[in-house]
């Protein structure tokens, strides 16, 4: 990222950001041809223009791409090139949405699968035992479809604490529960010792745990060692990463409560984005603006963080699948080759579902110091499942509300007589909306997330497939059961163990 075309180019965009940041929102917004920020692909809109961004703005973002080689980028990822380097591996995720995938025989086997527990009236509950992209893929997309969920109920369970799995399972009767162990690693302590737990409780009750227990994994001979019964293992790769992970089979919860119909339209509207992203011109790529925009924010802007306000209650777990997508993703402080990075990469990511949101935390955004750039993501038509009267009424409050927040976030309003009543305006947002969240519409949805993330990540020169910076917090926790190495914790830790009634081994 620092070589001469770059440095050159982002000597331009700082110039453009001192230029930009004494122009008032407000007035760009009212600018001729302003809606040239509007992006549109097949019925997903996204509106732009209330980024604190003009037209050489953003010609000059569109030649940091150029100088970044992003086409060149993107076409390696998809190619299945050594992305990425410090886990030598390709990158996976985008494959099991193709065509082909779908045709394959290890797709054709789950889906088989997943419809027979459908169609067995013995089984009434599914609960995913996972963590991290092993969980809040799944977890989300099911809350996201419901609408079309009518297999078995779908609980997910995460969390170490276990409480998370005590409250699940006393909601399940053990012998018509299906237990699904995802795990890419299969070595994850927390999602091990959950199943644990969950064996045991199917062992009391004298269920047999070859069918109530499956496993979803890149590590089959671990599974297999660990005692699931190997046709009930659905692999796969490798280069799939936890946080792109919920269209391979770690979205078997999905397909067994959406079918697996609905779950191929899931994939094929991550397809349509991807063709999109490989094939349409830079300045009309949705996933290259978005990503330019995230660049542009974070690094000329400098805006720390980013918002997702998805006014939708059924997407209200997406900000959580995001912040660990982008976050995981780009929080580094290295690029490829190693090096520090100038300034920081990825943003913070974080949000809720508006309005509920409007009445926590949006004053800070409003009056804060800070600002914060949001995304607000609105769909036009009713949800599955919902009576079109009830939708309209609610839904046109849903629909103000998002655009009356985005105006007045960027336009404010001035009140020099009375301050806190002041609303200094400038602050950026993007408005998405799409017809109606169908299983395609959120496939094509979530995949432009990814694509935002790995391509800000391609124009930071981080690597956005790795995650080191997770394992030390793990290998200390190991450290400490273990009890090896207890004198490279501080007097404080030790303490705070004793204080705990931890013993320490
Ligand atoms: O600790 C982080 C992480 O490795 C994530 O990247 C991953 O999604 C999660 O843990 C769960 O990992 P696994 O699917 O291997 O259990």
């Amino acid at each position: 990222m620092q070589n001469n075309r770059f440095l050159k180019v982002d000597e331009a965009l700082k110039k453009v950001a001192a230029r930009l940041s004494a122009r008032s929102l407000h007035n760009l917004m009212h600018e001729p041809e302003r809606s040239q920020f509007i992006f549109q692909f097949e019925d997903l809109t996204v509106d732009c223009t209330r980024q604190l961004i003009d037209k050489n703005g953003m010609m000059t973002l569109l030649r940091l791409a150029e100088n970044c080689q992003l086409q060149t980028r993107i076409a390696e990822m998809f190619s299945g090139a050594l992305v990425n380097t410090t886990e030598h591996r390709p990158v996976k995720h985008v494959v099991v949405r193709t065509p082909d995938h779908l045709a394959s025989a290890a797709y054709q086997k789950l889906s088989a699968f997943a419809e027979s527990v459908r169609r067995n009236p013995n089984i009434t509950k599914v609960v995913n035992l996972g963590i991290g992209g092993s969980d809040l893929g799944p977890q989300m997309v099911t809350q996201a479809l419901a609408g079309y969920h009518d297999g078995p109920a779908c609980h997910f369970v995460g969390n170490i604490c276990p409480t998370d799995l005590h409250d699940v399972l006393v909601k399940c009767d053990p012998r018509k529960t299906l237990f699904i162990v995802t795990s890419k690693s299969f070595n994850t302590v927390e999602t091990l010792t959950n199943a644990m737990m969950a064996k045991r409780w199917l062992i009391q009750q004298g269920v047999d745990v070859g069918t109530a227990m499956v496993a979803v994994t890149a590590a089959r001979a671990r599974a297999e060692e660990w005692g699931i019964d190997p046709d009930h293992i659905f692999a796969f790769a490798n280069g799939i990463g936890g946080r792109y992970s919920l269209w391979s089979p770690v979205g078997l919860s999905v397909m067994i409560a959406i079918g697996s119909e609905n779950f191929s339209r899931l994939l094929a509207g991550a397809y349509a984005m991807d063709r999109h992203v490989q094939q349409t011109d830079l300045p009309q790529n949705i996933g290259v603006i978005m990503g330019l925009l995230r660049i542009w924010c974070r690094r000329y802007l400098k805006l720390p963080a980013y918002g997702l306000i998805p006014y939708d209650q059924r997407l209200a777990k997406m900000p959580a699948w995001a912040q660990q997508l982008e976050m995981e993703s780009n929080g580094k402080s290295v690029d490829r080759q190693g090096h520090p990075l100038q300034s920081a990469a990825g943003p913070l990511i974080w949000g809720a579902a508006g309005t509920s949101a409007q009445h926590s935390f949006f004053q800070w955004l409003h009056q804060s110091v800070d600002i914060i750039p949001i995304d607000i993501l609105v769909a036009v038509k009713t949800p599955a499942g919902l009576d079109d009267q009830i939708w309209y009424d609610h839904h046109k409050l849903l629909a103000i509300n998002a655009v009356a927040q985005a105006e007045a976030l960027a336009q404010g309003a001035p009140n020099l007589a009375e301050p806190h009543r002041h609303f200094s305006g400038n602050r950026p947002s993007v408005l998405i909306t799409w017809d109606q969240t169908t299983p395609y519409a959120l496939g094509r949805l979530l995949a432009l997330y990814e694509h935002i993330t790995v391509i800000s990540g391609f124009l930071w020169d981080v690597n956005s497939f790795d995650q080191w910076g997770v394992e030390l917090g793990k290998q200390m926790a190991n450290q400490l059961l273990s009890g090896e190495g207890l004198e490279n914790f501080s007097p404080a830790a030790k303490a705070f163990l004793d204080r705990l009634n931890v013993p320490r081994t």
